[in-house]
């Protein structure tokens, strides 16, 4: 039941009861890491079980001369980025196109790497953003491994954004905070604002009035401690887990409950399932509490396109999952950006849909699906996370009869504890 390492197959589950505890929010912890180095520290963060992409963030970091000590679940920083440096960022999007907009504002030069997947998505977006603000980018075709040289100032710009992506938006904040004057951002949707949220919260002058973002600079954020909350993007998993199944009920406790990453709960309210959060605190500029979900209910067909993909982008392989279910057809429309995720998030899922017996329809900007037979399945996971965590959902929740992955170790991106969590809420 629990293929840390191996391919044994995941299995439909019994039942699914308990109370879980999730990794660090991946999002938050990123940015967190950044600005605590940016505030000069002493800054702590407090981090449950941080995924391979923050430990990139971590180690990138480091190498730009930031002292970042970690003593259990406590990580400390001290000291602002001072050194050239050759940055590796894994698999880690977020780690590539935050700290480009870092070191462009900074007088140094990186060179930022990544793996295999890192290196075939799109690189072109963010240099003509910090090109804009002044800074000298290049990139290898337009991807990985890409260059920048940085100016201690740089000029305030008035961006609008191709895409609604908030790691596009971040990378531009981060420069704004290093140009004299106001910086204003367009985004074409809704995206997550943790790093507005922080940012405030440090007292830097930024605020988001519907889609422009502005801020005002040059600005450092004050020094801080934070608990990052529970990552509600991996409580997803369970989300959609116990919706699909007949008998279950799982409650996520200290999960972020930020509205931007919420668009789940409200979606599978849609299809129907019993499902409820309550903040119980706040914590820095983030609300955080619980996350309670209930199986049992048939559920609706539903259509999903424009405006709703960039808030469920993260989630939209489970939702391929959830929509597997249903008998009416369901549709994802506008998710083009899912093809330059890890991988093909749009040709894994349809792949992985028809492998577990799913009728599903690849379209040019997502796809149609409906309940088939479920089937036993090998899915390939393209070593993307979300890919293998959503597949492993279709097994346990017995919308395929088995699931094997061809790399179950990948899930360790954003949720290292996956497995020992799936185990817990089978038992
Ligand atoms: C993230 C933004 C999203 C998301 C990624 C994390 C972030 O990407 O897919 O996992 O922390 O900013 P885009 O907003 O760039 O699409």
């Amino acid at each position: 039941m629990t293929p840390a390492s191996t391919a044994s197959p995941i299995l439909p589950a019994a039942r699914l009861r308990g109370r879980l505890t999730l990794p660090a929010d991946k999002s938050i912890a990123h940015r967190a890491l950044i600005f605590g180095a940016l505030s000069g520290g002493p800054s702590a963060i407090t981090m449950r079980s941080p995924g391979r992409d923050v430990l990139s963030t971590i180690e990138c970091l480091q190498k730009l001369g930031v002292s970042i000590q970690q003593s259990g679940e406590r990580y400390e920083i001290s000291g602002r980025p001072w050194r050239d440096a050759e940055l590796d960022c894994g698999n880690s999007g977020t780690t590539m196109r935050l700290l480009a907009g870092v070191v462009a504002g900074l007088p140094f030069t990186a060179t930022l790497d990544g793996d295999t997947s890192l290196r075939a998505r799109p690189m072109e977006r963010v240099a003509t953003l910090l090109r804009a603000a002044g800074a000298e980018v290049t990139t290898t075709e337009g991807h990985a491994p890409m260059m920048v040289v940085g100016r201690a100032s740089l000029m305030p710009t008035a961006h609008t954004l191709p895409v609604a992506s908030a790691q596009l938006l971040g990378a531009a904040i981060l420069a704004g905070m290093s140009a004299k004057g106001e910086t204003s951002i367009e985004t074409p949707g809704s995206t997550r604002d943790h790093s507005e949220r922080m940012l405030a919260f440090m007292g830097v002058p930024i605020h988001r009035e519907g889609p422009v973002t502005t801020l005002t600079g040059p600005a450092r954020p004050r020094p801080f401690e934070l608990t990052v909350p529970g990552d509600p993007s991996a409580a997803s998993a369970w989300l959609v887990a116990a919706a699909l199944h007949p008998d279950a009920e799982l409650t996520m406790a200290g999960v972020g409950l930020n509205p931007t990453r919420l668009a789940l709960v409200g979606l599978l309210q849609r299809m129907g399932v019993d499902i409820a959060t309550r903040i119980t605190e706040v914590r820095g500029p983030e609300p955080v509490g619980e996350i309670w979900v209930r199986g049992g209910n048939p559920l609706r067909s539903v259509k999903i396109s424009g405006g709703e993909v960039a808030d469920l982008i993260d989630e939209l392989p489970l939702i391929a999952v959830a929509m597997a279910s249903v008998d009416e057809p369901s549709e994802v429309r506008g998710a083009s950006e899912l093809r330059v995720k890890e991988t093909d998030r749009i040709a894994a899922v349809v792949a992985g849909l028809e492998a577990i017996g799913a009728q599903a329809e690849e379209l040019a900007d997502g796809w149609r699906v409906r309940r088939g037979r479920p089937q036993r399945a090998r899915i390939t996971t393209h070593a993307d996370h979300r890919i293998a965590i959503a597949f492993a959902v279709a097994a346990v929740a017995g919308v395929a009869s088995a699931v094997e992955l061809d790399d179950p170790g990948c899930v360790a991106v954003s949720y290292p504890g996956f497995w020992e969590d799936l185990g817990a809420v089978v038992a």
